[in-house]
């Protein structure tokens, strides 16, 4: 069953994580976030809204259509004054035309069917020559075979009928540029971003945060029993006398309102 990011059982699921200082350093060369104003949507619980704040942004809205995630994040960001959350859709925010200067999608579009109409909405947002970056992971990304580093590898594995479900909903990178042409960006750009995900000191750190299925959507497809048997195929294939440092291969756009 897909996630239900509705679910109180899945509010902490993106929120108790810190943005690794790679993303940070690929965010200040995509754009210098000093003093800007960023809609982070599908923001989730905030780990992104909360780096885009500690880079220096003078505002930050997070976005998302789960009222559970929108809790989760304003918990997370309640010291922050500059960051504020709303509950809205993709492709209906709330927020007022040419209002950001930056529209960040992290991790999002591969739960909408109408690209179009989000790439629609991300532009009537921007100011004229405002940012969008969109961070996600196409079919080619999601099917790296696994490793000690890209533990993700091993799911499919272990039940292609996984990989299956995740070709069938990431975007191919063509697609995902036609859409933000279509909708009227320019300059648009695609590159690959290897992104440290948490260092588990032992394999039973990652291996209760896989029975969790903490920020791992796709793990809500397996039964408990199911998932049981994934994390011993995993613990088989890694050396525990090592420390794990998982990262993800994403794909990232960006374009600027024409
Ligand atoms: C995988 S989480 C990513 C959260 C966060 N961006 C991150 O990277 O940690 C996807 C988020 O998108 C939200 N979402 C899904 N469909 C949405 C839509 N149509 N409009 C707004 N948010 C949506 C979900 O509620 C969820 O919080």
């Amino acid at each position: 069953m897909p996630i239900n990011f509705h679910d109180e059982k899945n509010r902490g699921s993106y929120a108790n994580r810190n943005a690794d200082e790679a993303w940070k350093n690929l965010a200040r060369t995509l754009v210098d976030p000093a003093g800007l104003r960023v809609a982070d949507v599908g923001c989730g619980g905030g780990i992104y809204t909360r780096a885009w704040a500690e880079l220096g942004a003078q505002e930050v809205i997070g976005v998302d259509s789960s009222p559970v995630m929108v809790e989760a994040a304003r918990e997370q960001c309640s010291a922050l004054a500059n960051v504020s959350f709303v509950v809205g859709d993709a492709a209906a925010t709330g927020l007022n035309d040419a209002s950001v200067d930056l529209v960040f999608e992290r991790a999002l579009i591969h739960h909408l069917t109408d690209l179009e109409s989000a790439m629609a909405e991300a532009c009537r947002l921007l100011k004229r020559s405002g940012h969008l970056i969109i961070q996600d992971r196409t079919p080619a990304d999601v099917a790296l075979p696994g490793s000690a580093e890209h533990i993700r590898g091993y799911f499919f594995e272990r039940f292609p009928r996984l990989l299956a479900i995740e070709q069938g909903r990431r975007w191919p990178g063509e697609q995902v540029q036609s859409a933000m042409a279509a909708a009227g960006f320019t300059d648009v750009t695609e590159m690959v971003l290897w992104e440290p995900r948490r260092v588990y000191p032992s394999f039973s750190e990652l291996a209760e945060e896989l029975r969790n299925r903490t920020g791992r959507s796709i793990l809500h497809e397996l039964t408990d029993e199911e998932l049981e048997d994934l994390i011993d195929f995993v613990g088989k294939r890694l050396d525990h006398d090592k420390v794990i440092a998982e990262g993800d291969r994403w794909t990232i756009w960006t374009g600027r309102r024409g």
